[in-house]
C-alpha cells in the first residue's frame, strides 16, 4: 500500500451541500494545524470564477464557527482553484489536468450525487488522471445491493483496492473509536458480551432537524440509505465483532465485515417507516411522497455470540432531540433475591455509549440504599462524559485519505454485506407512518420493541 502523500485534492461536488457544511470547514481546520499543503481544485457545473469560490468557502467557513485564525482561513481560500464543467464531458477533465499544474498525484473527493459516481470514476480513468491517484467516494455507496456491486466494479477497473476510500465519517467520529477501544483494551467485557448475557441492544441516532434543503437528495434515499445501512451499521459492526486475531485495521476490517455479512436480511415486518408532518411541503419533496424520514428495525445476527439477540436501531429527522446513543442491555438476575431486584431486563444493568453531541459511557448497576432494609438503586457509574474538542471527522477522513491510509474507511465487502441486509425491504415494506415533528417518531415503532422493555431515549441534550 502506498503511504505517499496526495499532491492535491480535486473536489467534485464544491458548490454543493457536504462541501458547504462540511468539507471547507475541514479545511480550514487542515489549514489551521498546518496540514493543508497542496492546492484544491473545486469543480462543479456553475458558472464561478475563482474568486467567487473563494468567497463562497469562506462563507462556509465562517457559517460554521467563530474564526480564530485568520491566517488559515486565508491559506484555505488561497489554495482553491474552481473547473467549471459538465461531469458527462470529457472536455472537463482536461481542464482538471490543466489546474492540477505540476501535481502528479491527486486525490479525487467524489462529494456529488451517487448516480454521477460512476461516470465520473471512468472518465478519470479514460482521461489518464487516476494514475497514482486516490479516489475518495462519498456515502450513500450505491443505492443496492445490485448498483453497490457495480460501482465497486467500476471503480476497481480503474484504481486498485488500496486507492478507494469509501467514506462513512461516523467511523472518525470518537466516541464511536472508543467502542473498539473499550472493548478490546479491557478482558472484562468479553466474558459477557454474548447472548448469554446480553438481552438486547437499541441504537439511536435522532436528529431535531427536518431535511433542511435538501428534499430532493433525500426523495432518492430515505433514512434506511442515508444514515442505518452506513452509519448504524457500522456502530453494530463495532459492538458486536469478534476480538481481531492480530493488530492492525486489516483485522478489524475482516471482524467488521464478517459481522455485516452474519447479519440476517431483513423482512418488511421488521421494518417501521415513518415520515414526519410537513415533509411533503419541503422543496424537492413529491406531494405524495412515501420516502421514510424515519426508521426503526429489528435485526438479528445469526452468529454463536449474538444467537437471539435482537438489535434494535432506529433514526429520524424532526425528533424531539439531536443525540446518538447505544444501549447494551443486559439480563436480569436469575433469581429474585431482592424485593427489589430487576425481574426483567429493562430494570436490569446496561452499558450506555452516548455517541452524539457528548461522548459518554456509562455502566448502569444496582447498589444498596444506606440503611437497614436490602433495598436499592440503579446508578450509573460514568466512565467518561466530554465533548471532546476533537478534530471533525472529515478532517481526518481527508487527511488520512491524502496519506494512503484506510482504516477508518469501508472495505467492498463491507459495503456490500451491508447493502445485502437491507435489499429485501428497500422496495418492498409497509408504508411510511406520520409522525409528530418534535415526537419520537410512529407509535408503531414501540411496538416494534415492546417484548423488549421499549425504547431508551436519549437523556435530553442542552
Ligand atoms: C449524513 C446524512 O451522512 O449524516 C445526514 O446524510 C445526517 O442526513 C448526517 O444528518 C449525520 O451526521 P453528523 O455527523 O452530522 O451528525
Amino acid at each position: 500500500m502506498s503511504t505517499v502523500r496526495s499532491d492535491a485534492l480535486v473536489l467534485f461536488g464544491v458548490t454543493g451541500d457536504l462541501a458547504h457544511k462540511k468539507i471547507f470547514p475541514a479545511l480550514y481546520a487542515m489549514a489551521k494545524h498546518g496540514t493543508l499543503t497542496v492546492p484544491v481544485v473545486g469543480v462543479a457545473s456553475s458558472e464561478l470564477t475563482d474568486a467567487q469560490l473563494r468567497k463562497r468557502a469562506e462563507a462556509a467557513i465562517r457559517e460554521a464557527g467563530p474564526i480564530d485564525d485568520r491566517e488559515a482561513l486565508r491559506h484555505t481560500v488561497k489554495s482553491l482553484r474552481y473547473v467549471q464543467g459538465n461531469y458527462n464531458d470529457l472536455g472537463t477533465f482536461t481542464k482538471i489536468k490543466k489546474a492540477l499544474g505540476k501535481a502528479r498525484r491527486p486525490v479525487h473527493y467524489l462529494a456529488i450525487p451517487p448516480v454521477l459516481f460512476p461516470k465520473v470514476i471512468e472518465s478519470l480513468g479514460a482521461t489518464s488522471l487516476a494514475k497514482d491517484a486516490r479516489v475518495i467516494v462519498e456515502k450513500p455507496f450505491g443505492r443496492d445491493l445490485a448498483s453497490a456491486r457495480s460501482l465497486n466494479r467500476i471503480a476497481r477497473s480503474v484504481f486498485p483496492e488500496d486507492a478507494i476510500f469509501r467514506i462513512d465519517h461516523f467511523l472518525a467520529k470518537e466516541a464511536i473509536m472508543n467502542i473498539l477501544y473499550l472493548r478490546f483494551a479491557n478482558s472484562f467485557l468479553e466474558p459477557i458480551w454474548n447472548r448469554n448475557y446480553v438481552a438486547s441492544v437499541q441504537v439511536t441516532l435522532a436528529e431535531s432537524f427536518g431535511v433542511e434543503g435538501r428534499g430532493a437528495f433525500y426523495e432518492t434515499a430515505g433514512c434506511l440509505r442515508d444514515v442505518i445501512q452506513n452509519h448504524l451499521f457500522q456502530v453494530v459492526a463495532l459492538l458486536a465483532m469478534e476480538p481481531p486475531t492480530y493488530r492492525s485495521f486489516g483485522a478489524v476490517h475482516g471482524e467488521t465485515a464478517d459481522i455485516l455479512q452474519a447479519m440476517r436480511p431483513l423482512v418488511p415486518d421488521d421494518v417501521v417507516r415513518g415520515q414526519y408532518a410537513g415533509y411533503r411541503k419541503e422543496p424537492g419533496v413529491a406531494k405524495n411522497s412515501d420516502v421514510e424520514t424515519f426508521c426503526a428495525l429489528r435485526l438479528f445476527i445469526d452468529s454463536w455470540r449474538w444467537s437471539g439477540v435482537p438489535f434494535y436501531l432506529r433514526s429520524g429527522k424532526a425528533l424531539a432531540d439531536t443525540a446518538a446513543e447505544v444501549i447494551v442491555q443486559l439480563k436480569a438476575p436469575p433469581q429474585r433475591l431482592f424485593e427489589d431486584s430487576a425481574m426483567v431486563p429493562r430494570d436490569a444493568d446496561y452499558f450506555r455509549f452516548r455517541l452524539q453531541p457528548n461522548s459518554a459511557i456509562a455502566l448502569a448497576v444496582r447498589v444498596k440504599r444506606t440503611g437497614k432494609e436490602f433495598v436499592g438503586d440503579r446508578k450509573e457509574l460514568v466512565l467518561i462524559d466530554e465533548r471532546p474538542n476533537e478534530e471533525s471527522p472529515y478532517e481526518r477522513l481527508l487527511g488520512d485519505a491524502m496519506d494512503g491510509n484506510g482504516a477508518l474507511f469501508t472495505r467492498e465487502d463491507a459495503v456490500e454485506a451491508a447493502w445485502a441486509v437491507v435489499d429485501p425491504v428497500l422496495e418492498h415494506h409497509h408504508r411510511a407512518r406520520p409522525y409528530r415533528r418534535g415526537s419520537w417518531g410512529p407509535k408503531e415503532a414501540d411496538a416494534l420493541i415492546a417484548a423488549d422493555g421499549g425504547w431508551r431515549n436519549p437523556g435530553r441534550t442542552s
